[in-house]
């Protein structure tokens, strides 16, 4: 792999997926990890991430020069960049010129990183301190206002840095000299494509379960477990039991998307299990979001291993198959360290008592990878291409206690808001919109020829590449106008709605 170092910004993930779309698989490694055991993992190129901190400063993350002297290709990003300098002999100093946000970058020197681009180009910049003078026997190749090396590249030692941010999208040819690093410095050859992926990960389930294990997979009609259920069925066929436990926090038509599309397009062995009764007497007056998670989470699992033991009789299902995700690894610390924003419930509610070897087919993946593998797979589009919806459900979205007549209520205006947004178009531009119901807010309203006393429900429309960051999508006024109209009309105990104009960060995307 391309081991992606974490420095500690929000930005290693996403440069361990621009490394995937450049088709070449990637890793993020905290960088408290030693020369050694980075070796041990046989990089084909190593990149240092940006992070927070100031290369001078006492206890600063720092980087082992071995690491230089190792022969494997070393990419440093901003804070990264200015590691190797150091480490190298260059000078790396406070220049009093922060520049923060767009920037302009001269091209001085075309060579192997910055050639045939544009010599002056605009590129996205977070720095205080500079490089003042690269190291020797590298070429410095670009400048810009507040730093007079801002790229530098040694082709022979396949050592280069930048201090701009090239995996975001305001710098546009960023993209590009990240693929000439792997590709024209490093040599590595792209790939990392869904055929590949699927085929890796078939062989690795083939081996986890054995010729003879039996997996269980659940399914939340999401495109997560529906590709990891695809997968595992692909290498173990028929030993591969669904189960789609219905626990009442669903949305409009979930239930039937999972029995009908998802069983016609794969022919999977199905079973769902009537669970609401259960879930809502558990969530009955329970209202801070983590226990929420962590009960539906633990009543997923014990509805999982209710299904098992009556499924198997005697013989034994010893394997669950979970949709994780690579970020959900990183987020929950598996990667990092990172703090614990949320405990996403199909990592960290998981009970103690459980009786399952976990398998885990989408663990390494970003979101759009497993998006081109269903795809690579011939799952149809309207299970590939879903927007994200959180395990818990709607759970999350009522703010307060969880009910049946709530939930009914939520449900009616969550469907209106997603019939609203596909029929204006805009299902590819929306990373996915929750509807939020504040079950303990009411607000006076005058409807039909009376006063009510109801509730507010909140429109949350997010553009995301990744679900890290986020963005309020600037939906229409004529579709917003449709969505509050119908649902104050059509959905009696709410009489407001409201648009939330929050980005991430500082909000999430869910509300709880
Ligand atoms: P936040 O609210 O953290 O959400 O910005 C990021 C993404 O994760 C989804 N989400 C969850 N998914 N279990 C899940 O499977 C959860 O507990 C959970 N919480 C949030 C959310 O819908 C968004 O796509």
């Amino acid at each position: 792999p391309v081991l992606v170092v974490d420095y500690g910004a929000q930005y290693a993930q996403l440069i361990a997926r621009r490394v995937r779309e450049a088709q070449v698989y990637s890793e993020v490694v905290p960088h408290t990890t030693s020369v050694d055991d980075m070796l041990a993992k046989d990089p084909a190129a190593i990149v240092l991430s940006g992070g927070p901190a100031s290369v001078y400063a006492e206890g600063a993350p720092s980087v082992d020069p071995a690491l230089f002297e190792t022969g494997v290709p070393v990419f440093g990003i901003c804070y990264g960049f200015q590691l190797m300098a150091s480490a190298l002999g260059g000078t790396v100093a406070h220049t009093g010129d922060r520049e923060y946000g767009r920037t302009e970058l001269q091209v001085t020197e075309a060579g192997r990183l910055h050639g045939d681009i544009p010599e002056a180009h605009p590129v996205w910049m977070s720095h205080g301190d500079g490089v003042t003078a690269a190291p020797e026997g590298f070429t410095t190749t670009a400048s810009s206002p507040g730093a007079p090396v801002a790229a530098f590249e040694d082709v022979d030692r396949r050592l280069a840095g930048v201090q701009y941010h090239p995996e975001v999208g305001h710098s546009p040819h960023g993209q590009l000299v990240l693929e000439r690093f792997l590709r024209d410095v490093a040599g590595i050859r792209p790939d990392w494509t869904a055929a590949n992926i699927v085929e890796e990960t078939v062989e690795a389930i083939r081996a986890q379960v054995g010729p003879s294990g039996r997996a269980i997979c659940g399914l939340s009609g999401g495109v997560d477990s529906a590709v990891a259920a695809a997968l595992v069925q692909r290498a173990i066929g028929d030993r591969l039991t669904c189960v789609f436990v219905d626990h009442g926090l669903l949305r409009e038509g979930e239930r039937g998307q999972v029995e009908r599309d998802f069983v016609a397009a794969t022919g999977v062995d199905l079973v769902t299990v009537d669970a609401e009764e259960v879930f809502l007497r558990e969530l009955a007056d329970v209202v801070d979001p983590e226990e929420k998670r962590k009960i539906i989470g633990r009543e997923f699992i014990r509805s999982f291993e209710g299904a098992a033991r009556d499924l198997a009789e005697g013989e034994g299902v010893d394997f669950l198959v979970q949709g994780t995700l690579y970020p959900d690894v990183v987020e929950s610390g598996g990667g990092t360290g990172a703090a614990n924003i949320k405990s996403h419930h199909n990592v960290g509610g998981l009970p103690d008592d459980l009786q399952f070897s976990l398998v885990e087919p989408l663990r390494a993946l970003f979101k759009d990878e497993v998006r081109a593998v269903g795809a690579e797979l011939g799952l149809p589009e309207s299970i590939v291409q879903r927007q994200p919806f959180p395990g818990p459900g709607l759970a999350i979205r009522i703010i307060g206690s969880v009910s049946a007549d709530r939930l009914a209520t939520l449900r009616r205006a969550d469907a209106i808001a997603r019939e609203e947004l596909t029929a204006a178009g805009l299902d590819r531009t929306i990373w996915q919109c929750p509807v939020v119901l504040l079950a303990d807010v009411r607000s006076v309203g005058v409807q039909g020829d009376g006063r009510t006393y109801g509730h507010p429900v909140v429109i949350r429309p997010v553009s995301s590449e990744d679900a890290m960051t986020a963005d309020w999508t600037r939906v229409p006024y004529e579709t917003l106008e449709r969505i509050s109209t119908r649902i104050t009309n059509e959905c009696a105990e709410i009489n407001r709605v409201v648009l939330d104009v929050t980005s991430k960060p500082p909000g999430t995307i869910e509300w709880e």
